[in-house]
């Protein structure tokens, strides 16, 4: 089975690509399953509907989040629907939404890291909760994250156990994508999916103004080229484990 995880989709220039981009490439690379980051679909903060769905329509499976998933409050009524969009599992209980869901055979799961982040629960022990309770054989790991190390240390304690840990939230790709010595894939970041002369997907003159004032200032989305990161992951039907891991990214105007 093919896995591809799209880093943090931001705005309407985020959307674009993966409107422009994603169709040609499943068919290239022969994907099963597209599962992308969300958090950031509607301007940037959060996630509607009617984005969501724009999604689903390029081609996208499944739609994770991170800690924006509440900044658009449209979504939290649909969050418990039967839609294929999951939050971070270790929110507190009672916390709309869920943490996992399966599409086409695999078993996709949300976390969120704790170091520099909310104070969520531990995610080492809700993931051991989720492989306790799941017949699942080939699970991927969204964890959104924004230390390298606790996301690292994530993919180790996970060895063996998942077919691929690959973060998100960083907006920053990383070139660490391997396979751990028991069979998990992982990729520290897969980046982001937005426009390219930007901070992090935001309009550089603002992000600059916020940090050489200290002072409020609201974040607009960057225009211009916009690029396409991504993580796609071949794993072994039988055993779960991944054969291969390997990056897609793309730049178009
Ligand atoms: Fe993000
Ligand atoms: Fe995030």
């Amino acid at each position: 089975m093919r896995i591809l995880l799209i880093g943090d989709v931001v705005g309407k220039p985020g959307r674009r690509a993966v409107k422009a981009l994603l169709p040609g490439l499943r068919r290239e690379y022969n994907m099963d399953l597209v599962v992308a980051n969300g958090e950031n679909l509607a301007a940037g903060f959060g996630l509607t509907r009617d984005t969501m769905e724009e999604m689903l329509d390029a081609g996208v499976d499944v739609v994770t989040a991170g800690n924006h998933v509440w900044d658009n409050k449209e979504i939290i009524p649909h969050m418990n629907e039967e839609i294929p969009l999951i939050r971070p599992l270790n929110f507190p209980p009672g916390t709309p939404g869920r943490g996992t869901i399966g599409a086409k055979g695999a078993l996709i799961v949300n976390l969120m890291g704790r170091v520099f982040m909310g104070t969520l629960d531990d995610p080492f022990r809700a993931m051991e909760e989720v492989l306790a309770e799941t017949r699942a054989k080939i699970i991927l790991v969204d964890f959104h994250g924004e230390a390298t190390s606790e996301k690292n240390a994530l993919g180790w304690y996970l060895d063996g156990r998942v077919s691929a840990l690959v973060g998100t939230h960083t907006h920053v790709a990383t070139a660490d994508a391997r396979i751990l010595p028991k069979g998990t894939a992982m990729c520290t970041d897969a980046g982001m999916t937005g426009p390219i002369n930007s901070i992090i997907g935001s309009e550089p003159e603002d992000v600059l103004a916020r940090f050489t004032t200290q002072m409020p200032r609201r974040l607009r989305i960057a225009e211009g080229p916009v690029q396409f990161n991504s993580v796609l992951v071949d794993v072994d039907d039988t055993t779960g484990m991944a054969r291969e891991i390997f990056r897609i990214d793309r730049n178009m105007e």
